[in-house]
């Protein structure tokens, strides 16, 4: 047989495959999630996230310290507080769950990076991201809690806020109060393209953040939506965010690749609490190879041009980079 083509002869052994790798991942571009919560000496276990917990702020130095060893460095952070109430003002609070794990994290690890997640749904009692006029989450009375959250998060240490709640504006008004507020350095990584998703079940469970009655869809995206997926990764550059999230990923990578190829600006894309709860399950039953399919489900997100790969198997992934397994 003549062929002149032999794609298979860059497949013949692991050097010549290792060396002809087109996606190559660093730990530096891992950030993992961690939730914080009210009280002292608790680490519980999440029942629908095997292997993920709640820690309190004493316990908090613990979680980093695991994960800083793996050479994971960048933390995600949520908080979970004892007391919620229609304002959620707990997440805007001095002493708020969020802020006095940032000040413990920076105080342990000053050189690890906080992210803090910037919404309202964890602390309000109705479950919504949040103010309600009566059924309906008004835009603009929000928008200034936002502001309130991210202005007190970069006061408590945060390295860069990441509002979550898909209010439009959201950028600009937190741009706004972090400039006046005395922190024009802190960067805003927002999630622009975030989709009503069933695959933050187990977060809201997690979080205890399930709304009350109704849904996200009036601010969540509708997941047939590709082009609106532009419409708000622009509008969100416009607003002068620094990064940008695609959320949730595996079911996305379309949307990545589309966000990363009309952008300029680091895209990170979040692998969230279903894929990775999916992953757990399965591994569990013996009906899948966990440390591949992790590896497959990351590099699928690096492939399609992630910068940043936002995941609860963040700390797996690093040992698997150190064992020469992926990377
Ligand atoms: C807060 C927020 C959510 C997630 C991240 N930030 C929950 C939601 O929108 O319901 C989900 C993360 C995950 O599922 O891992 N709004």
């Amino acid at each position: 047989m003549e062929l002149l083509n032999r794609p298979r002869r860059l497949r013949t052994t692991e050097s010549m495959r290792k060396m002809v790798r087109e996606t190559r991942v660093d730990k530096s571009s891992l950030i993992y999630p961690i939730f914080t919560i009210d009280g002292t000496g608790i680490k519980e276990e999440i029942p629908s996230m095997p292997g993920q917990y709640r820690y309190s702020v004493d316990q908090f130095p613990y979680a980093l310290e695991e994960a800083a060893k793996l050479g994971v460095n960048n933390i995600l952070l949520f908080g979970i507080p004892e007391h919620k109430d229609e304002v959620g003002s707990q997440a805007y609070a001095h002493d708020g769950i969020v802020q006095r794990a940032l000040r413990e994290g920076k105080k342990h690890f000053p050189d690890m990076l906080f992210i803090a997640d910037v919404c309202m749904c964890e602390y309000t009692s109705h479950g919504h991201c949040g103010i309600l006029h009566g059924d309906y989450v008004d835009n603009d009375d929000t928008l200034v809690k936002l502001a309130e959250i991210a202005s007190s998060q970069a006061e408590a240490g945060a390295d860069i806020v990441a509002p979550s709640d898909m209010m439009d504006g959201h950028v600009t008004a937190i741009r706004q109060k972090l400039d006046e507020d005395g922190f024009k350095n802190t960067p805003i990584m927002s999630y622009a393209v975030k989709f009503a998703s069933a695959f933050y079940g187990p977060f809201r469970d997690a979080a205890d953040s399930a709304p009350c009655f109704g849904d996200r869809k009036s601010y969540q995206m509708d997941f047939h939506n590709g082009r609106e997926a532009m419409k708000e990764a622009l509008l969100d550059v416009e607003e002068g965010t620094d990064f940008l999230i695609v959320k949730p990923a595996m079911a996305y990578y379309d949307l990545l690749e589309r966000v990363v190829s009309a952008t300029n600006i680091p895209v990170a894309t979040y692998s969230v609490s279903g894929e990775y709860s999916m992953v757990k399950a399965a591994a569990q039953n013996g009906w899948i190879d966990e440390e591949r399919i992790i590896s497959e489900m990351a590099i699928g997100a690096y492939r399609s041009g992630a910068g940043m790969y936002i995941t609860y198997f963040a700390k797996e992934l690093a040992k698997l980079i150190d064992e020469g397994k992926i990377g």
